[in-house]
């Protein structure tokens, strides 16, 4: 597989040797010479550290590297603007997404101070992946990455001081491409601070192919909430011989979401009042749930032993099903975009997840025991 097949699969690729080292090496000192001039500035994000916006020498070279990237990425691109560091000890790149100028970014390492190791750039493998994947970007490599796409940030600095430039461009016909030249600049500070801080997130839109969709914002869920809705609409009306669980997280922690699982046989009519639920729960509840539907219980199988093991094959991969493929956030797909799906009707898709591995971030947590809806009353009594 080539560079650009790579990109268009895992929606980012490590690019070696973009620049020479002696290159990189003149790049650091000019970072340096600025920041003695006084033409670094400090902002929110990355606090502790030195940033420059279209610093002068490193503006130079994200305009000539346009159609290298273009040519080994097979797109079109123009530059939107480039940023670059000076990061400090201490500091830290919260997990987040990009802006829309960030359409397509590639961050490249220039230098480091020789007794620090190179500081690793973890990047996830969705909007939503927390885990992600520890990436050791060498002097003169770049990682380039959909930015807006791919959960990306770095854990706390242990070394003394590293020099890197992120050079972000947008695609030349695509949505964003308005923002090309940075020309719609919203102020650094307001840089999308990710999903990691739920409560500062105030507009949650959601839109499920053409069954489920609101503008409604909805609200992070609650118990008091949820358990009118389950009791006024969800188990009076839940399909006779279907069995509903609750999923994740919700109510241990925080969440945006309410996960659900009906077991049984997945039919037109059972999609039907899932769609109507969702759209119920969005316009009347302010609170999203996301339903899913699988033919038995198996499921659920090992989940204890998983726990223990933390092995992922004692898992039961099954295929899931849903009334739509796919699943928008704030106008930005979160579902696996690799995921096979198959249309089974008009209101019913067969998402083949028995053919995935388990997300990684799931691996990293314990799987919480799946709750009998009806049980919720006893359970949660508030
Ligand atoms: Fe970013």
């Amino acid at each position: 597989m080539n560079i650009a097949e790579q990109f268009q699969q895992d929606r980012y690729a490590y690019i070696e040797n973009i620049i020479t080292p002696e290159r990189a090496s003149e790049l650091t000192q000019h970072l340096f010479d600025e920041y003695q001039k006084g033409n670094s500035t400090k902002e929110k994000q990355c606090p502790l550290s030195d940033s420059f916006y279209n610093a002068p020498l490193l503006d130079k070279l994200h305009k000539e590297l346009t159609e290298q990237l273009n040519d080994i990425l097979d797109l079109d691109l123009e530059p939107s603007y480039c940023y670059a560091r000076i990061y400090r000890p201490g500091e830290e790149l919260h997990q987040h997404t990009d802006r829309e100028a960030c359409e397509i970014s590639g961050t490249l390492t220039l230098g480091h101070d020789p007794d620090s190791n190179i500081w690793p750039f973890y990047i996830g493998e969705d909007m939503i992946d927390n885990v992600g994947k520890p990436l050791t970007i060498n002097i003169g490599d770049m990682v380039m990455y959909h930015g807006m796409e791919l959960n990306h940030w770095r854990e706390k600095y242990t070394g003394t001081w590293q020099t890197q430039v992120f050079f972000h461009y947008v695609k030349k016909d695509g949505a964003y491409k308005e923002h090309a030249g940075d020309k719609i600049r919203v102020p650094i500070d307001t840089i999308t601070e990710g999903y990691k801080d739920l409560s500062k997130q105030t507009i949650y839109l959601f839109e499920a192919g053409e069954h489920v969709k609101t503008n409604v914002q909805w609200e992070l869920p609650n118990i008091k909430t949820f358990k009118k809705f389950l009791n006024q609409e969800f188990l009076p009306t839940l399909p006779n011989g279907y069995e509903a669980f609750l999923v994740g997280a919700f109510p241990h922690t925080h969440t945006w979401d309410i996960d659900v699982f009906i077991i049984g046989k997945p039919t037109d009519e059972v999609a039907l009042w899932v769609i109507d639920m969702y759209n119920k729960s969005l316009n009347d509840y302010k609170q999203l749930i996301d339903i899913s539907m699988f033919d038995n219980l198996n499921v659920f199988n090992n989940y204890d032993l998983f726990n223990k093991t933390k092995d992922p094959s004692v898992l039961v991969q099954s295929d899931m099903y849903r009334t739509f493929d796919k699943l928008y956030r704030n106008g930005r797909q979160v579902t696996n975009i690799h995921r096979k799906v198959t249309k089974i009707s008009d209101v019913l898709y067969k998402h083949h997840t028995s053919e995935e591995v388990p997300n990684r971030k799931f691996l990293q947590k314990n799987f919480h025991q799946p709750m009998d809806l009806k049980r919720f009353n006893e359970v949660y009594n508030v």
